[in-house]
């Protein structure tokens, strides 16, 4: 196992960070807003089986669980023996909770009818894999969900990138435009250096190792026919902008404004990746 990826396994085992994610999810509001988003696709399209992809503690399988009505079976899987651990101290009836090596997800192909990620991507080493799991173990006609902040957006990134604010806008500006064929392999996501892999003291996200940017992550969608593109938001304007510069403030909210109006790139270039795929 490379280095960077042992430490980062080792940080999520790590009690303080589900100390962290705990009081995230009970009152952070950005997780809220995304459970009550999948809470409401649950009751429109009724999966019965479904999965969560990197459960955490379980917080949000066991929110979803008593939002949802009718019949439904929940699994959740994470690399972390803690998180498994204390997600199955929750005693969610209907939901099972499994330990995985974070590559090869622990079920059949087509087992589930929903399988979704809130959180997790700007963390993983191999996104791609993690994805291509997700579309194995669903079924045809299932659903793929996937939420986390979209910080390979010019206007965006992560707490662990230092570059340059306007040589990564122009940059990733420029990438925006750059040909389909550039990205058929990969989802072309930036990786970054997580900074707080050493330390106990855990902060928001300074654990992020790739910069999910949701317009390639389409670009590369829309080359594979399995999957169609049922909904895809960058949520601009739905959260407000704190602890920015004003000049920052400004700028963020005339974009807001523009990605509100549908113009181009911009409306999936807001602050967060959300993505609802179904497997064709
Ligand atoms: C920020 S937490 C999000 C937890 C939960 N999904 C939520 O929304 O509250 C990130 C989670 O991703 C998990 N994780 C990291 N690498 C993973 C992988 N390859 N597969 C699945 N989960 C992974 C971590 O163990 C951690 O529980």
């Amino acid at each position: 196992m490379d280095i960077e990826k042992e430490k980062i396994e080792k940080l999520w085992n790590k009690e303080a960070y589900y100390q962290l994610i705990e009081n995230a999810q009970g009152k952070g509001e950005e997780s809220k807003f995304f459970i009550n988003i999948i809470a409401d696709i649950i009751n429109k399209h009724n999966p019965t089986s479904i999965l969560d992809v990197g459960c955490g503690e379980g917080g949000v399988i066991s929110d979803l669980a008593q939002r949802t009505s009718g019949t439904r079976n929940f699994s959740g899987v994470d690399v972390a023996a803690i998180g498994i651990k204390r997600s199955k101290k929750k005693g969610v009836t209907n939901a099972t909770f499994e330990l995985y090596d974070g590559l090869t997800i622990p079920f059949s192909d087509g087992k589930f009818e929903l399988a979704f990620s809130t959180f997790v991507f700007e963390h993983l080493t191999k996104p791609e894999r993690v994805f291509a799991e997700m579309g194995r173990v669903t079924k045809q006609g299932g659903y793929i969900l996937i939420a986390c902040p979209n910080y390979g957006s010019p206007f965006f990134r992560s707490p662990c990138n230092k570059e340059n604010k306007t040589v990564l806008l122009l940059k990733r500006l420029v990438k925006s435009f750059m040909p389909k064929f550039f990205f058929t392999e990969s989802f072309c996501w930036e990786k970054v250096t997580p900074i707080i892999l050493d330390k106990e003291d855990h902060i928001i996200d300074y654990d992020t190792t790739i910069e999910p940017n949701l317009v390639f992550f389409m670009k590369h969608i829309k080359t594979n026919p399995i999957y169609e593109i049922v909904e895809a938001n960058s949520f601009w304007g739905n959260f407000t902008y704190g602890g920015v510069s004003r000049a920052k403030k400004i700028f963020l909210e005339t974009m807001s404004f523009l990605g509100k109006h549908n113009f181009p790139f911009i409306k999936y270039y807001g602050p967060f990746f959300f993505i609802l795929l179904k497997k064709v």
